[in-house]
């Protein structure tokens, strides 16, 4: 389907807050425009609306027996099993235990996995978001698989890993795209081999849940997912939901990591006996809101499908690749091939020279109206390996930094579009980007130095004008 602005349009009216003007630095309203979706997303009409009908039906779920503790229950399983559809799980292989977020998701299963003596390596990779990476190191001995020098993962040294550490492997950690390149890793490929050396994969699907298809398969099926992670909140629902989508044979065994309410089948004074999966691993009262937003985002992402949303995304970085090509002294890590965009997702960090990246996302922000992320993206190590910095160079950066001092901190800026943008946001992004290397912004700024961000002189928000719970008092 090629891209219009009329098809962009209608995207975005299922959106909330699209429109709402914002304030800028000289005084000016204007539309916010949003290129910080890799970090979080604005909400569906349809979530915003669902919760609105589904409100005045609140109540507790699982244990009341009223109409409204039973329509809540109704919902709160109705979202678990969306959630499963979504990700092509088999309900009587797989088991979606909801949390919190990706990482809440990813320390849980880092609790919960059957590691056993002799086998207990985690094989995970340099690009991960650090939310598949610490939770591991905290818990059994992680191995890093390396990467290409523009930032992919590198399979040769998957292969290399995975057979020099043979039999030992419990579990491959990998993400399904990178936050900071929008690399697409071959997670399917990656779980055959996993799968052949008798390990078994997670992916994490926080980045590539809400951009394109996954199917996790049946466990019968060598390609299969062991285990998927995602936020509703980067899935145009974000009301504190995220899911842990596992076999079940994994949360049929063992302890909760947290145990209480609703975690039990029958509790003695001297003895436990433990809920079957999900409820397990869902201990005290659920998120129903949050589930049931996140259930009501999957029907929308359903209805528009995600090959469409892969589509438009791609040509909008296709497009957002072209216009930084013409930029000069503007360096773009990862691919910068617009006749690759359908093969990443629309996430490009690039680096201005001789601009702290700091200061071109505060003065994106401040006098542009664009929201776009600067730093590290919880990613350091991957963000070392792209900006290529040696072992000193490094070790260096790290001893300023702990010394209070984040003002040269390295980074990037990072745009990352969702289904929402338009060709009109990108445009924007790129003039204001002209205008910042030639100096054509108008703020004066001052960087804090323990943090690294710049601020504009007379910056003075008044936050009770868009937030209603502040100046009533
Ligand atoms: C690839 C990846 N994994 C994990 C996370 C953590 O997600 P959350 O903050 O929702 O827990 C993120 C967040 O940006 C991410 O991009």
């Amino acid at each position: 389907m090629p891209i219009t602005h009329a098809a962009h349009s209608a995207y975005r009216s299922l959106f909330v807050g699209t429109e709402i003007p914002i304030p800028l630095l000289n005084g000016d309203l204007q539309p916010y425009i949003n290129l910080d979706n890799a970090a979080s997303t604005p909400a569906l009409r349809l979530v915003q609306d669902t919760i609105d009908a589904f409100l005045p039906y609140y109540s507790s779920v699982h244990r009341g027996t009223g109409y409204k503790s039973q329509i809540s229950t109704f919902a709160y399983e109705h979202a678990r099993q969306s959630v499963l559809n979504f990700l092509g799980a088999d309900p009587a292989e797989h088991t979606c235990i909801f949390g919190k977020n990706t990482t809440e998701a990813i320390n849980k299963l880092a609790r919960r996995f059957p590691f056993t003596p002799g086998r207990d390596v985690v094989l995970t990779s340099g690009m991960e978001h650090h939310s598949n990476d610490l939770p591991w190191r905290k818990i059994t001995q992680t191995v890093h698989v390396g990467l290409t020098p523009d930032g992919r993962l590198d399979e040769i040294d998957f292969d290399r890993k995975l057979s020099q550490f043979n039999g030992k492997v419990a579990l491959v950690a990998i993400t399904g795209a990178s936050n900071v390149t929008g690399f697409l890793n071959r997670i399917h490929i990656l779980a055959e081999k996993a799968h052949h050396a008798g390990a078994q994969i997670l992916a994490d699907c926080a980045q590539l849940a809400p951009h394109r298809k996954i199917d996790m398969g049946s466990l019968n099926d060598p390609a299969h997912l062991d285990y998927v992670t995602v936020s509703a909140h980067k899935m145009y629902a974000p009301f504190g939901t995220g899911a842990l989508v596992g076999r079940r044979d994994t949360f049929e065994v063992g302890d909760p990591d947290m145990p209480g309410g609703g975690t039990v089948e029958i509790v003695t004074l001297q003895d436990v006996v433990w809920a079957e999966p999900p409820d397990r691993d869902e201990a005290g009262s659920p998120n129903t809101l949050g589930a049931v937003a996140f259930a009501a985002a999957i029907k929308q992402l359903d209805a528009i499908g995600m090959d469409h949303i892969a589509e438009h995304e791609a040509q909008l970085t296709a497009y957002a690749l072209r216009k930084l090509a013409k930029i000069p002294r503007i360096r773009i890590y990862g691919d910068a091939d617009p006749g690759r965009a359908n093969q990443r997702l629309g996430v490009i960090p690039f680096e201005m020279e001789g601009i702290s990246h700091f200061l071109v996302a505060a003065v994106l922000g401040y006098e542009f109206g664009i929201g776009v992320r600067s730093g590290c993206f919880c990613a350091h190590p991957y963000i070392l390996h792209l900006l290529g910095l040696t072992t000193q160079e490094a070790d260096n950066v790290r001893n300023t930094m702990l010394a209070g001092d984040k003002s040269h901190m390295p980074g990037m800026v990072r745009a990352s579009f969702g289904l929402y943008n338009t060709l009109e946001d990108i445009d924007a992004l790129i003039d204001a980007l002209i205008r910042i290397q030639r100096r054509e912004f108008t703020g004066r700024y001052t960087q804090e130095k323990s943090t690294g961000a710049f601020e504009p002189e007379g910056w003075v928000p008044s936050f009770e004008k868009s937030y209603p719970l502040t100046g009533t008092e």
